[in-house]
């Protein structure tokens, strides 16, 4: 479906759980998220019955978030049935790889394309200490499962953290000159729920190719990433700068919570319930919350917070 600023929408976002089973420190706080009333979350019908109605409205990649995704019991029955739905070519997920050391196979097999591995940080020290839990093995275990399940392709997301990574940015560039992986730096968005950042933490990726004095540009772009490229690489790296510039004008994508809230754009406040609609009715609430696209969002920055109502967390990234 064609939105008001002439976008057409072709991706939805779907978050099918808030629970995590990782305090990333920029998107949870310590203490979890009180869980919500088993009532108030979409079931698995819900779920793909608003991707059919998705599908009918023109969406053809669907991205499988959370919380964590993989701590949802449910998640292989998830990801076939949506797979499946008519019209969707593709599925994705993001996950923090802790669990992929099992999942990877019977993912790929449930019919998901790619995945995407959140890794801030090679040092176990600093894993742990940004995961607030994790153990660096698990992930790195996790990732050498979907490399060899037969992924279309894997990607590593890193939050560039100022103080925290940007020394590290030569080292998670090697990666693609190791294994078959494309690395995006991303810049850290200032959400609700990761206040206790200052502005130092808020690094532009305009300062990443500097880091990287090997890297050559690549033509053309990877959705909102531009793209470099090591020599002898074999995957390429993508830097996505949310806050140093807008990519509002390309925007594709529209956001399902696991609550059931439509949410036109990530960072305003917007929202359209679904929970407890049927079908005809999602697909009315799905054409309204595309006609809501906001044409670009307010100004980010350690200062300009996001005017999102949620943390992320609760949406997905
Ligand atoms: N800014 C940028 N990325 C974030 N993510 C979570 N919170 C933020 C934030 N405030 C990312 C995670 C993961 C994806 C789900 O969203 O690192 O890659
Ligand atoms: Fe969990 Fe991802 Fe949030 Fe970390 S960033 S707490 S892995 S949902």
């Amino acid at each position: 479906m064609i939105d008001p600023y002439g976008r057409n929408i072709t991706y939805l976002r779907l978050s099918v759980t808030e629970l995590c089973d990782l305090r990333c420190r920029y998107c949870m706080p310590e203490e979890g998220v009180c869980k919500k009333r088993h009532e108030d979350m979409l079931t698995e019908d819900e779920t793909v019955g608003a991707v059919r109605a998705a599908a009918r409205l023109g969406i053809t990649k669907v991205r499988i978030t959370g919380g964590e995704p993989l701590v949802k019991p449910n998640i292989l029955s998830i990801c076939r049935r949506v797979s499946q739905v008519p019209g969707i070519r593709e599925t994705v997920l993001t996950t923090n790889a802790l669990r992929l050391k099992d999942l990877a196979l019977p993912l790929r097999e449930a019919g998901v394309k790619r995945v995407n591995i959140s890794l801030d940080t090679l040092d176990k020290d600093k894993y742990a200490y940004i995961t607030r839990r994790g153990r660096l093995e698990d992930a790195l275990a996790g990732i050498r499962a979907a490399l060899s399940a037969g992924f279309d392709k894997v990607k590593i997301n890193t939050v560039l953290i100022g103080g925290f990574n940007d020394g590290e940015v030569p080292a998670l560039a090697e990666l693609t000159r190791v294994w078959p992986v494309d690395v995006r730096f991303i810049e850290l968005m200032p959400m609700p729920g990761n206040e206790d950042f200052g502005e130092e933490a808020f690094m532009p990726c305009s300062g990443v190719p500097e880091m990287l004095p090997d890297a050559v540009p690549e033509k053309g772009h990877d959705g909102v990433a531009r793209l470099y490229r090591l020599p002898g690489a074999l995957g390429s790296i993508g830097l996505i700068s949310p806050l140093s510039s807008h990519f509002c004008a390309e925007c594709n994508r529209i956001r399902l919570t696991a609550d059931g809230h439509l949410k036109p754009c990530l960072h305003s406040a917007e929202e359209i319930c679904i929970k407890g609609m049927d079908e005809a009715g999602v697909l009315e609430a799905m054409k309204k919350a595309i006609a809501l696209k906001p044409r670009q969002h307010g100004a980010l920055s350690a200062k300009e917070k996001s005017l999102s109502a949620r943390a992320m967390n609760r949406i997905g990234g």
